[in-house]
């Protein structure tokens, strides 16, 4: 029987408390129910305890012990991995046999915090302007061999960015739109998690666009508009913004 509409795997390490603190704080907290869970009780009751306002329950499953999975599975709307290295751990709750909705946050192995902003010393360079603004800038060093549990510092999550632009092309070469998505917060995490957030609370709450196929799918494949708005609307507008460059 469903328990919980979101239930947040991995919670206790350091992108799912992110995604904890996410959803502690939403606020849509009250249309939906969920619970934190992991592998080590004592880490996720010191979770719950910081998350101030939120109870969530607790839910204790390890990956070497299937049928607590299982039964984890069981009684979750929506399965949230963060459990990692994704590529060992974080597939067990997809793969549980009662799989109804499971978002994984996925890394490549081997993967670093360092990996993901040191891809060419130009983009590096940017980034650490970008964070750390104009000014002089005195804080915790970004750990480049990251250890469990460790992510980047405090002042790179709060005052990091992001821009992309995307271009699609219709299959038949038809159609062409370009798009400008930006928005603030490290990229690595703390905007991921947000958009985790998000993602789930889509499926929740019952809001994606109907998936033409089933399978594994992006989110944008399988939530279509609905995401981007709610992306859009996130913490008032401040978190993401989207544009159309061109459109032909
Ligand atoms: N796509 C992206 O943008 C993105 C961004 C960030 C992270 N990631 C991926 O997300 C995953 C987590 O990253 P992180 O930085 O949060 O790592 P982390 O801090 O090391 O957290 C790992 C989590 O997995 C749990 N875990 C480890 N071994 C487990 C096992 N055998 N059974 C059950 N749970 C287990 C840990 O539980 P304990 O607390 O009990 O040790 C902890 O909750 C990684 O795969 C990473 O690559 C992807």
């Amino acid at each position: 029987m469903t328990a919980h509409d979101i239930v947040l795997y991995g919670a206790t390490g350091f992108a799912g408390q992110l995604v904890a603190k996410y959803l502690a704080r939403h606020p849509e907290g009250s249309r939906f129910s969920w619970a934190i869970a992991g592998r080590n009780p004592d880490k996720l009751s010191a979770l719950r305890t910081s998350l101030a306002d939120a109870a969530p329950e607790i839910i204790v499953a390890d990956t070497s012990d299937r049928p607590s999975i299982d039964a984890m599975v069981s009684k979750a709307r929506v399965v949230v991995t963060t459990a990692g290295p994704y590529a060992e751990y974080g597939g067990d709750a997809v793969n549980a046999r009662n799989v109804r909705r499971s978002l994984a946050l996925s890394g490549r192995l081997p993967c670093s915090y360092a990996e993901g902003i040191s891809v060419g010393a130009g983009l590096k360079a940017g980034w650490l302007w970008m964070s750390r603004g104009l000014g002089y800038f005195v804080g915790d060093p970004i750990p480049l061999s990251p250890k469990p549990g460790q992510g980047p510092p405090k002042w790179l999550k709060r005052a990091g960015k992001f821009r992309v632009a995307l271009k699609a092309t219709s299959a038949s070469g038809e159609h062409a739109a370009m798009v400008d998505v930006q928005g603030r917060g490290d990229p690595g995490y703390l905007a991921t998690s947000k958009i985790l957030g998000e993602v789930a609370l889509c499926l929740a709450l019952g809001q994606q666009e109907a998936p033409r196929s089933g399978g594994v799918l992006t989110p944008a494949l399988a939530l279509g508009s609905v995401l981007r708005e709610r992306l859009a609307a996130a913490e008032g507008g401040e978190f993401m913004q989207f544009g159309v460059l061109a459109e032909t």
